[in-house]
């Protein structure tokens, strides 16, 4: 079958007519995985043009997270096998060492207007009036004004290769992403920001990098602790090389990898980008089962690594031979108003899930919850690989492919891994020969 045909006019359709047209041309079997329910569907209608349906995304909760002293499970959409289950078991071990200390600056974002043909000092002409660029906005934002955010400074630059003039408004979005403020910010100041510069808008727009609202999480963990967990510790890659280790050698050893694994991240491009995205992994999926801005969130993340001209990791981890510590910090533009958050179903259960947090308090969330990611990846990664583990959930799904359901799959899929058979045509197999038994 070819690649489905539509109508130019597709998108002007209604929404029973768009889907009709797709369900004749697309497999039949598999155009019941986006029929959501027609609420859902409706719903999907009114946030994305020329909708069709809705995406089933896997939503897990990963369990055992004690962030700032409150228990929290955390809802994760993530098609991954593997992410939700190391979240839960590095969330669990730090939880016995305290659990994660977390923080945040105020949501500050910045507006950008950027103006061109601006004659010789005409940006020098903003500063100064800046008073009065605050009561404009102000007037503007009367309700974030209430909620304590709005207008807090400007800055002025030329720009030295276009020679364009950038002026930044600073706005405190407080529970908002912030895009819809601070474009609307942008736009409404940019005839005035002409007159005061003689210069013409080439556009205004927010900037996602969210320097300015900055989130950090931290935790320390004994190391009789991470023996606990690090089975194998010390290991290159089998857990072998732990055999005959002191259980203290072996998460000293754990934790000096870890350490090592941190500084490669920081030194290394090529590696700090898997390193990040593991971090990623844990605040993407908090940020898709919140129906926040996963592309900002990333975009961001990413800049801010790469601030000092150098794409590096994100996280640090340090160890004075009793204690690992493990810190992250980056920008992180969370919301729990405006757009789908609070808005879709799916957000609003999420965010009942977590307590409702505030925007902040989502974000110190989504900190501890890349930290927690990332630790575990590392402790896997340095004692005896993320493989394994993969390998097991990778059984899982041949055996479902295979025909298995509900207990059968995890008896497949262990019957699989222990015999390193990893074919459909082994999961086929080992079903049939259980359910043989069976009968
Ligand atoms: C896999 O999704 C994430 C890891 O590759 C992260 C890392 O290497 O640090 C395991």
């Amino acid at each position: 079958m070819g690649a489905v045909q539509l109508p130019e006019r597709f998108g002007r359709l209604g929404l029973e007519e768009r889907r009709r047209l797709l369900e004749e041309q697309a497999i039949a079997e598999d155009w019941a995985a986006v029929s959501c329910g027609p609420e859902l569907t409706a719903l999907a209608d009114i946030m994305v043009e020329a909708a069709v349906g809705s995406l089933p995304m896997p939503l897990g909760l990963a369990a055992g997270f004690l962030v700032d002293g409150r228990e929290l499970a955390v809802p994760m959409a993530v098609e991954e096998p593997s992410v939700i289950a190391a979240a839960s078991l590095a969330a669990r071990l730090i939880r016995r060492g305290g659990g994660f200390t977390t923080w945040a600056s105020e949501p500050v974002m910045r507006a950008q207007v950027f103006l061109e043909k601006v004659p010789p000092g005409g940006e020098l002409r903003v500063a100064p009036r800046e008073a009065e660029l605050r009561e404009r906005l102000d007037v503007l934002q009367a309700s974030l004004r209430a909620r304590g955010g709005g207008f807090c400074g400007l800055e002025v630059a030329r720009l030295p290769e276009t020679g364009l003039v950038r002026v930044d408004l600073l706005i405190d979005v407080r529970d908002a992403m912030g895009a819809n403020i601070l474009n609307t910010a942008a736009e409404h100041l940019s005839p005035r920001l002409e007159e005061l510069t003689g210069g013409k808008v080439l556009m205004g727009i927010l900037s996602n990098a969210a320097r300015e609202r900055r989130v950090g999480a931290r935790f320390a963990l004994p190391l009789e602790l991470l023996r606990v967990a690090g089975s194998g510790a010390g290991g290159s890659g089998t857990g072998g090389a732990a055999a005959g280790q002191g259980a203290g050698e072996a998460s000293i050893e754990a934790a000096r990898r870890i350490v090592l694994a941190s500084e490669l991240a920081r030194e290394d491009s090529s590696r700090a980008v898997t390193h990040n995205k593991g971090i990623m992994n844990g605040i993407s999926s908090l940020a898709l089962a919140t129906m926040n801005d996963t592309r900002a969130i990333e975009a961001a993340a990413h800049a801010w690594a790469a601030r000092d001209g150098q794409y590096r990791g994100l996280s640090k981890y340090t160890c004075d031979g009793q204690t690992l510590e493990g810190s992250l910090e980056l920008p992180l533009a969370f919301a729990v108003v405006g757009g789908a958050v609070g808005f879709h179903p799916a957000s609003r259960l999420a965010l009942a899930i977590l307590g409702h947090p505030d925007g902040q308090g989502l974000a110190r969330i989504a900190a501890a919850l890349g930290l927690a990611q990332n630790f575990a990846a590392l402790l896997a990664l340095v004692t005896g690989g993320v493989q394994r583990g993969h390998m097991k959930l990778h059984a899982a799904r041949l055996a479902y492919q295979a025909g298995a359901r509900g207990a059968e799959v995890r008896q497949i899929a262990e019957r699989l891994a222990a015999g390193a058979q990893y074919t459909r045509d082994a999961a086929a197999r080992v079903l049939a020969e259980l359910r043989g038994r069976r009968a």
